[in-house]
């Protein structure tokens, strides 16, 4: 069973929304609701995430993350579709039992949060368990673990105005791993740093993700953030998942044009791995001997640590699967073509059109965390 699953959600602001839901399921456009000024923020949106998986949301401004992200928590009542918890229908709860789902199971990160300018970094780390009525003593001890983890031992006693952004946004982060919930939503987290520190945030939370096995959904508005966290990546157009897949499938597979245009910035090399460009073995075929001085690498290496092999010799470099056999081999030609392929538009959906996403801008509205 998935930890999480969002079935047929659907969320729109405005009057009447259920007789909006009821026209978007007979195919009226977004636009002919916003006519009658009424808003469909999330159409449609169903998708699982599985225990311990990052799970990532990428989106212009205004094509619904955040509206899908607050369903998933319960903040915001979807219009129609459910959301599912280890199962459990959280649309169906009562008030209290949603609350308590919320404070123990459910955390979340946002983009601009509130540290608290007169308590230490301890006690702003603690926040979330002080809110859940956890014992002073018991929730020092453990914003002091989560703040250890976060790479912040040693602050503990510092004032939130002594720490850089990114430091502050560490904080938010303990004060989420302190809760101990399994689930983290996080909103445009990383996305008011600075390019250098928001590259450390994400190897940050990866190598966190290795040792702690949370379940993960994060929202961006960066492909290459998204391709860097996400096991799985759901891209949203105008309030609708256009495409879910793994990293690899965008680049690859492209869904239509829209997504298309999303990949040309980002650094194939790094997404792309030898097993998805090697010339396979054929079937059947007697194992290859390798020569010696031959490198050979796992299916799963980055292309980006092919060019290294590559400078120093001619060779094709060998594929191995666990067991050392050759599943295939990579040669420089091969690498050059993978890297120089850009998806065939004339391939993609023929009924899209021609579109190029709009300038990239984050959102720069605090967030407002309402309490039901
Ligand atoms: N409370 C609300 N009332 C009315 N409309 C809303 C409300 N919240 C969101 N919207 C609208 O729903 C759409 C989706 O908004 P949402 O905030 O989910 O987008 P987003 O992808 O998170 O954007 P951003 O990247 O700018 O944060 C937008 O058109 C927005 O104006
Ligand atoms: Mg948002």
């Amino acid at each position: 069973m998935s930890r999480l699953k969002a079935e047929h959600l659907y969320k729109v602001f405005g009057r009447r929304p259920e007789a909006a839901v009821r026209r978007l399921e007979d195919g009226a456009s977004r636009d002919e609701l916003r006519a009658d000024g009424t808003t469909a923020a999330v159409i449609d949106a169903s998708f699982e995430v599985e225990a311990g998986q990052i799970f990532v949301v990428m989106g212009l401004s205004g094509s619904g993350k955040s509206t899908l992200l607050r369903m998933l928590n319960g903040l915001l009542e979807p219009t129609s579709g459910s959301v599912l918890y280890d199962g459990r229908d959280l649309t169906g709860l009562s008030p209290a039992e949603l609350r308590d789902v919320r404070s123990h199971n459910i955390s979340m990160v946002f983009q601009h949060f509130a540290l608290f300018p007169h308590r230490s970094v301890l006690e702003n780390a603690a926040y979330g368990l002080e809110v859940r009525g956890v014992p002073r003593a018991e929730r020092l001890e453990r914003a002091a673990e989560a703040l250890e983890l976060a790479g912040l031992k040693g602050w503990e006693s510092s004032w939130p105005d002594e720490l850089s952004g990114g430091m502050q946004q560490r904080v938010g982060l303990a004060r989420a791993l302190a809760t101990d919930a399994d689930l983290l939503l996080m909103d445009e987290s990383f996305s008011a740093l600075d390019p250098l520190i928001r590259r450390d945030m994400q190897d940050q939370l990866l190598d966190l993700q290795k040792r702690l096995k949370k379940t993960i959904v994060f929202i961006t508005h960066d492909l290459n953030e998204a391709m860097r966290l996400g096991d799985r990546i759901a891209v949203m157009r105008d309030g609708r998942i256009v495409q879910n897949g793994t990293a690899e499938d965008i680049l690859v597979r492209p869904a239509n044009d829209y997504v298309a245009s999303f990949i040309q910035d980002v650094d194939r090399s790094r997404v792309l791995t030898a097993g998805s460009i090697m010339a396979e073995q054929a079937a059947g075929a007697a194992p290859v001997a390798v020569p010696d001085g031959t490198t050979t690498v796992s299916a799963e290496t980055p292309v980006a640590e092919l060019f290294s092999p590559f400078s120093r010799s001619d060779s094709p470099v060998a594929v191995t699967d666990e067991s050392g056999e050759v599943t295939g081999v990579v040669t420089r030609d091969g690498l050059l073509a993978a890297l120089a392929d850009q998806p065939d538009a004339e391939e993609q959906d023929a009924d899209q059109p021609e579109e190029v996403p709009a300038p990239l801008v984050p959102a720069s509205e605090p967030e407002v965390i309402t309490h039901a």
